[in-house]
């Protein structure tokens, strides 16, 4: 099973996936985690180019959507796959619907256009479930300034990050079956009994405490 954990900026997205992490391993699952950009040592590379070198701001948006999906092509091919193929869960913090969230709603590119780059890059692998952590740009924002260190993207003014957060309400209203709305404003540990809720009606069952 391949679920990816999807949501706008400081929606808790990072804590909730490794504690269903944690829940998973408790549970004996055979489980890897890992995380877009990055997630292979060329990833990794790419990763730096993306977001931690605050100089690279004459990046085009369709640079940045190539650069995104490079990385991506590199980790479904050396980690998601093999994983998948050997039997592991995989849990991945972000995948292509970023993409499509961020460069196609944020940034203003074609989504057909990107969608095409998608199904180039992943061999056509989709998520089996996306947990959409759904948290308003303005609250996330907000929690991030005080936790974390700000990367090149979270610079993006709020409009910005209103227009990535309206892409991941459409693309979740788009494909119901597989995506999964948890309401990221609740505290810490009724968004992870969500998760857990939600994966047990797919038959994983989780700890809701770990
Ligand atoms: P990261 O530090 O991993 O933060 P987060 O906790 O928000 O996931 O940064 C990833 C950043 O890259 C985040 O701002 C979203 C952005 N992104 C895209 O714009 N497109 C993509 O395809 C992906 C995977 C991420």
């Amino acid at each position: 099973m391949f679920i990816t954990f999807e949501g706008p900026e400081g929606c808790g997205k990072t804590t909730q996936y490794r504690r269903t992490l944690a829940a998973m391993r408790a549970a004996g699952l055979n489980v890897i985690a890992t995380r877009e950009p990055g997630g292979t040592a060329i990833g990794e590379q790419v990763r730096d180019i993306l977001l931690n070198r605050l100089e690279n701001v004459a990046m085009t948006p369709q640079a940045e959507a190539l650069l995104f999906s490079a990385a991506r092509a590199q980790h479904v091919a050396e980690t998601i796959r093999p994983a998948l193929a050997a039997g592991y869960v995989v849990l991945c913090d972000r995948f292509y619907d970023s993409t499509l969230a961020y460069q196609g709603y944020g940034h203003g590119l074609d989504l057909a256009a990107l969608r095409q780059i998608t199904v180039f890059a992943t061999e056509g692998l989709t998520p089996d479930v996306t947990l959409f952590l759904d948290c308003p740009p303005v609250e996330g924002l907000r929690r991030k300034q005080i936790q974390e260190e700000i990367n090149r993207l979270d610079s993006m003014t709020l409009a910005f990050h209103e227009r990535v957060y309206a892409g991941f309400q459409a693309l979740a209203a788009a494909e119901p079956e597989r995506w999964v709305r948890i309401d990221a404003s609740l505290a810490a540990d009724e968004v992870f009994a969500a998760i857990v809720a939600a994966l047990g009606e797919r038959g994983l069952k989780l700890a809701a405490y770990s």
